[in-house]
This record gives structure tokens, sequence and C-alpha cells, in this order.
């Protein structure tokens, strides 16, 4: 539920300067005086004398508010050092946070750098996404649900050159929407967001031309899914495994697939987690909720690409029908496996969905990305994703855009060790490994239902939930990982 803030590019004809509104001017150090002429005139300030009472320095995001009888105008300072786009992108949620309290009804954004045209474009449009990105606020489940700051659904941008930032705005407003989408679904509580109720909600992508095919529990009994049937099984909600297609590159046979875990809440099962372990549980379809909202990003931005989405969503619960630890499972691939904790579920999740996205679809690389391991946050914290693959390309090119766009990831370990703890001396696997690098051992696991396709898995348990307020996220649910799926698919890596 983000704001419905909408940004409109203006040129400097159209600027009504008598307005009582708030001008924005982006500023460093070397300022265009000149630029503030109007202004001067009209409120008979001195810009410059302005700058040398005050303590501002141009320093990054630090602002000053003059305010004058027929308008108001908020320095914000660009600081000397060089700029990644994150910055540009933490300068704008800098200035949400700044202008939210303020009560304008009208806001024009000048940018006053001494900058070339495409570097200008690339400034403002990372500064508007990190603008819209802080906006973001979950408040259905309140009773005054309306945000109680900026009111203004339009927000004016002076810009000499319109058509190829126009471009950018949009495919950032298509990306907003998928990473909003995202945060909602793992904020939503577990009582709303059942895996029938995500079902309805993936079913909303319909009018922006995704295909959409539900499998029901049926179906996947036909299918043989009894490792994801088997989690669900404790559970008065039905389970429901959802495959989404983008067909946009309707001649060519290429596609890449991304799978999700939805496990809509994970109390553990008969291995029944600690009070303070299953408070959190509702984010357990984080992976789920990054994979619908990459769909959504890349359908609305019509990406040429054929991409499919798969999701299996159930709810582990205990009750006289659960799942036993002891019990022996027989997955799709044919592979058994022996229960011996009911909590690590995701894998048998996966398990079956990995195997039905490949051997249906035979896609030339798959993504899963699941809220697998608690370990997981132990090696890595809250900060980077766990990424194991069976293909260093990959691999190493999913690394690189994550750090390009700020979804960071850090590869880990996949030595034939770790799958040797997952041999099970009755069946074929077991679920659980030793204590040890769990992460690793789950990851090893989900590889036997892989065979030799292109495969990644990235472990988020750590990262799709961060209670840390930064410059462009306001605590919950982050959206981590739609604007890195939405990358690669944009992409044309290995096609
Ligand atoms: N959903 C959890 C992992 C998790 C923990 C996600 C904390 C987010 C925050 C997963 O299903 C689980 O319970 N994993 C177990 C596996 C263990 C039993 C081998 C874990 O990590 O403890
Ligand atoms: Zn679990
Ligand atoms: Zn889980």
């Amino acid at each position: 539920m983000g704001s419905i803030l909408k940004f409109i590019i203006i040129n400097s004809k159209n600027i009504s300067w008598e307005s009582n509104q708030l001008f924005v001017f982006l500023v460093d150090k070397n300022y265009k005086s000149q630029y503030f002429k109007k202004w001067q005139s009209l409120t008979g300030n001195n810009i410059n004398n302005i700058i040398e009472k005050s303590n501002f320095s141009f320093k990054f995001g630090q602002d000053l508010l003059v305010r004058s009888s027929i308008n108001s105008i908020l320095l914000l300072g660009y600081g000397e050092t060089r700029k990644t786009n994150l910055d540009y992108e933490k300068l704008g949620g800098i200035l949400f946070s700044k202008i939210d309290k303020l009560k304008f009804k009208e806001i024009t954004i000048i940018s006053n750098l001494d900058v070339s045209e495409n570097k200008q474009n690339i400034i403002i449009s990372r500064l508007l996404f990190g603008f819209k990105l802080k906006s973001y606020t979950f408040l259905k489940y309140k009773e005054n649900n309306k945000r109680n700051g900026l009111k203004i659904e339009n927000i004016k941008v002076l810009n000499k050159e319109t058509k190829a930032l126009n471009q950018h705005l949009s495919l950032n407003a298509n990306l907003i929407s998928g990473i909003f989408f995202s945060k909602d679904l793992t904020f939503e509580p577990p009582n709303f967001l059942t895996p029938e109720e995500f079902v309805n909600q993936i079913n909303s992508l319909k009018k922006i031309g995704i295909e959409i095919e539900v499998l029901n529990e049926n179906d996947m009994k036909q299918l043989g899914m009894n490792a994801l049937l088997g989690v669900g099984r404790g559970s008065i909600e039905k389970s429901y495994l959802v495959v989404m297609k983008w067909n946009g590159s309707p001649h060519s046979k290429n596609k890449i697939a991304y799978v999700g875990k939805g496990v809509c809440f994970d109390s553990g099962g008969l291995s029944l987690k600690t009070p303070r372990g299953m408070i959190d549980m509702k984010e357990d379809m984080g992976g789920a909720g990054i994979v619908v909202g990459s769909m959504k990003a890349i359908a609305l931005q019509k990406v040429k690409r054929n991409v499919i989405g798969v999701v299996g969503l159930v709810e582990n619960m205990p009750s006289s029908n659960s799942q036993r630890p002891g019990d022996i499972v027989k997955s799709m691939s044919g592979k058994t496996i022996e229960i011996l904790n009911t909590d690590a579920e995701g894998r048998l999740v996966l398990a079956d969905a990995l195997h039905y996205t490949i051997k249906k679809f035979k896609p030339n690389f798959v993504i899963d990305l699941a809220t697998l391991t608690g370990a997981i946050i132990s090696a890595l914290g809250k900060e980077r994703a766990g990424l194991f693959s069976n293909d260093e390309n990959l691999s190493e090119y999913i690394f690189q855009t994550g750090e390009k766009i700020d979804n960071l990831v850090w590869k880990m370990p996949m030595d034939k060790i770790y799958g040797q703890k997952m041999l099970s001396k009755i069946a074929d696997l077991k679920n659980i490994g030793t204590p040890e690098g769990s992460s690793i051992q789950a990851a090893a696991f989900l590889q036997n239902f892989v065979g030799k396709t292109s495969w990644a898995h990235l472990d988020v348990a750590g990262v799709v939930w961060s209670d840390l307020v930064s410059e462009i996220h306001s605590g919950g649910a982050t959206g981590w990982g739609v604007r890195l799926l939405f990358e690669i698919a944009k992409n044309n890596y290995r096609f």
C-alpha cells in the first residue's frame, strides 16, 4: 500500500512561482545562484546571503528551509564526493522524510547541478525512486488508516528533457508496483494471507497479461507431489502450487524460471517452534512474495522474455493429521525423503516445486528463493542473502547484479560433503543433516531435485524483513529481491 504519488515533468515555462508551494533545489557547492533569480526577485531574498548566514554547507542530505510570504524553498545538499545510484536513491528517501512533515499542497523539484542531460536524468530518476520507496506504508489494519503526512498526489519535476526521463520514470513505477505488492504480501497477517488467499492475490495479475494456472491438492496428488503435500497435511488450509507465465517473447523457446517458498505460516508442525521462534513466521512466504512481486513488475514493464514463476503455497501446522518425524514421503521426482524434523519443511515444498518446474518447462536456468534456514541469518546477518548454485557463471551474474542494485548476496560453498550429510539410511534422503552448516546442507538437499539444469538458490531468511529504519526503508517487509529478479529478466543473460 504505497501512496499514489505521481511525478510530472514540467519545463521552466510551466512554473508558477507565485503559488504558495515548496520548491526543492538540489544543490552542491557549485550551485548557480542565477537559478534562484526568479525566486529572489519575487521574495526580495538573496540566496547567497541566506546560505552564508546559515550553517548549510551543501553536505549530502543536509537541508535548509527558507519560508517567505509568497512561497518557500528547500535546499537539499548533494555533497561533494562521487555518488552511486544508491546514493541518489537515499537522497530521495531523505527528501521524502523531510517534506512528509511539511504541510505543502504543491511541490516542485528542481535540480541545480552542473551535469550532463543524461546524468541529470539518472540522478532525478534514482532520486524519485528512493522518494517513492520511502513513501511505503502498511496501514490496512489501522482504524485511522490515512497517512497523516504528505497528501500530495502529483509532484512536479523540472527537467529540460522529457522523453528519456519519462521512460525511466515509467520503469520505476512498474518496478515499485512489484516491490510494493511483495511488501504488502509479506506484511499481511497469516489469518488473512492463507494459501487460498495468496492464490486470489496472484489471480489479480491476470489483468496485466500473466497466465495463471493453479494446481490444487488433487492435481498435486496425481502428479505425486507428496513432499509438498506432506507439509500442508496438518493444516485446515488447503495447499496450492501456482504457475505464473509471462510470455514476453512468444516466438522464442528460451525461458527462465523463478520458484518461491510460500509457507504462509510456519509453526514448525509437530517439531513445534518456540513462541519466540514462531513470531516472525508469517514472513515464511517471503520467497513466494519476491517471485510474485517480480512477475508483476516484469509484466507491467512488458519485458521481452519468457518468464515462469512458480510458488508452493502451504501452511505448516501441528494436528492429528500432521506428518510425523519418522515419516517417509515419495517426492514427485521419485526420490524418497525421511522426515526427521517437520520444521525443515521449506526444502520439501521446493523439492516438488523445483522438480515440477524443470520437468514441465525446461527453463534455461532456474532461481529459487526461500526463507529456508535460521542459520543463514547467523552467517550473513540481515545484510546479504545466501547464494548457492551449481553454475559458477550464473552465480557470478546474480552476485554482480545484486551489487549493482543493492540486493546483496554472498556466494556459499556447495562441496559434495554437505550433500552426504543429507543421505538417509532407510530412504534416499533425509530432511535434516547435522546442526552445523545447516543452510548449506539445505541447499545440497535441493540440488537433488534440479538435475543438470543451471540452478541458483537464494536463502532469503535474513533479508525479507528488517526492523532497521534506513533512508529508503521504514521497517518491516523490505521488498528485497524483486528488483534483482526484475533486472535478471530484463537483461539478456544467456540469450
Ligand atoms: N522458516 C524457517 C527458517 C527461518 C528461520 C526463516 C528464521 C526466517 C527466520 C525454516 O522452515 C526452518 O524452520 N528451518 C530450520 C531448519 C532446521 C530444522 C534444520 C531452522 O533454520 O532452524
Ligand atoms: Zn520450518
Ligand atoms: Zn519455514
